[in-house]
């Protein structure tokens, strides 16, 4: 059994969390989550002031972890920190903390891939979200679909070719005079909308695909962003809620598929979600029923544990500890780093 402590300040949410356990057996004893709302003020992230605004809140937002979980520093047997991906200086404030307290109190610090983590999370509220499984990670920064053997063991189906599932759904929110992020106010202005008027194109989904096209996997959302621009130009105001709801039709359809194709193709009857876009009730709907229908299980995590949280950190750092896996006090932040275990497809 052992104690991890988790950190998380790749992009504009402070967090860390406490986990207790071993294996799949894992007990998640704390999780503060920090947003940074300033950034709304901006209509995007700021990448100077989420790093300083990480700076003031990371010593109060550990400390209050390790309090709720009633545990003392020294009790922690590992601290696991994402070190990659994501924006450079809100990396290195987490792992800059994190290699302080490891190195002052003798803590051994266990570098996470934040994609990683995501692929974690909804393992923490579903005890059958384990290998081997079929994963959907849809975030604000990547679109990635994953055949899961075994934890540790990823091969990488497809990846967008441009804008991240959820970066298209925040212009169009954008584009439809909506707040950021604009996800959740596009799933509401969606819910009073009419389908099917604006019918369109599913990107980057034929039926004439076949397994082996290159694009039998991928992604694209920017075409159908210009769609959605040409739509709002050339309609009245009352027509947003209609363009939302094709908007994310659209997209949930072509997520649906290519999962689908996915779990067919490697036979998994498990799918994982995860990533905020992971929270959309017509996406998580529309996969159950789609996928369902196949005989496969959907899991998705609840909106805390989708987003960026230190819960899914510390439990893919006990993986990692567990494996024996801790750096050095060389370790750095990267913005960009390859997903750890990838196989060829
Ligand atoms: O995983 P996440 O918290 O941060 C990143 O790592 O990017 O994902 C944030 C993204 C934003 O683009 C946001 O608009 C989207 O998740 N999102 C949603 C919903 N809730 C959050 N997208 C669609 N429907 C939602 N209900
Ligand atoms: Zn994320």
């Amino acid at each position: 059994m052992s104690v991890i402590l988790g950190i998380e300040t790749s992009c504009d949410e402070t967090s860390a969390s406490v986990l207790e356990g071993s294996g799949d057996f894992v007990e998640q004893k704390s999780l503060v989550i920090l947003s940074q709302d300033i950034h709304r003020v901006f209509g995007g992230v700021v990448p100077e002031i989420a790093s300083r605004a990480h700076l003031t809140s990371i010593v109060p937002v550990v400390d209050r972890a390790l309090a709720e979980a009633g545990r003392r520093l020294d009790e922690v047997d590992a601290i696991a920190v994402t070190y990659a991906p994501g924006l450079i200086g809100a990396l290195l404030v987490g792992v800059s903390y994190a290699k302080a307290l490891g190195f002052a109190r003798g803590i051994p610090v266990v570098p996470v891939h934040h994609m990683e983590g995501h692929l974690f999370a909804t393992s923490l509220e579903h005890r059958e979200a384990v290998p081997p499984f079929t994963a959907l990670l849809v975030s604000g920064g990547h679109t990635m679909l994953l055949d899961v053997e075994r934890w540790g063991r990823y091969r990488l189906l497809g990846v967008t070719r441009d804008d991240a599932a959820g970066e298209a759904f925040d212009k169009v929110a954008k584009l439809l005079g909506l707040p950021y992020p604009g996800g959740t106010h596009i799933e509401a202005l969606a819910r009073g909308g009419t389908p099917g008027r604006y019918n369109f194109t599913r990107p980057m989904l034929r039926r004439t695909d076949a397994p082996g096209d290159p694009d039998y996997f991928a992604f694209s959302f920017s075409g159908l962003k210009t769609a959605v621009l040409n739509a709002v130009k050339s309609s009245g105001d009352g027509d947003r809620a209609d363009i939302a709801r094709d908007f994310q039709d659209a997209i949930v359809e072509t997520l649906v598929e290519k999962t689908l194709r996915a779990a067919n193709a490697y036979a998994r009857t498990r799918v994982v979600l995860g990533g905020g876009v992971a929270c959309n009730d017509a996406l998580q709907d529309a996969m159950r029923a789609r996928l369902g229908a196949e005989g496969a299980s959907v899991f998705a995590p609840s909106p805390r544990l989708a987003t960026d949280n230190a819960a899914m950190i510390a439990r893919a750092g006990l993986y990692r500890f567990e494996r024996g896996e801790q750096a050095g006090t060389d370790l750095n932040a990267y913005a960009t780093r390859p997903l750890p275990g990838l196989q060829a497809a």
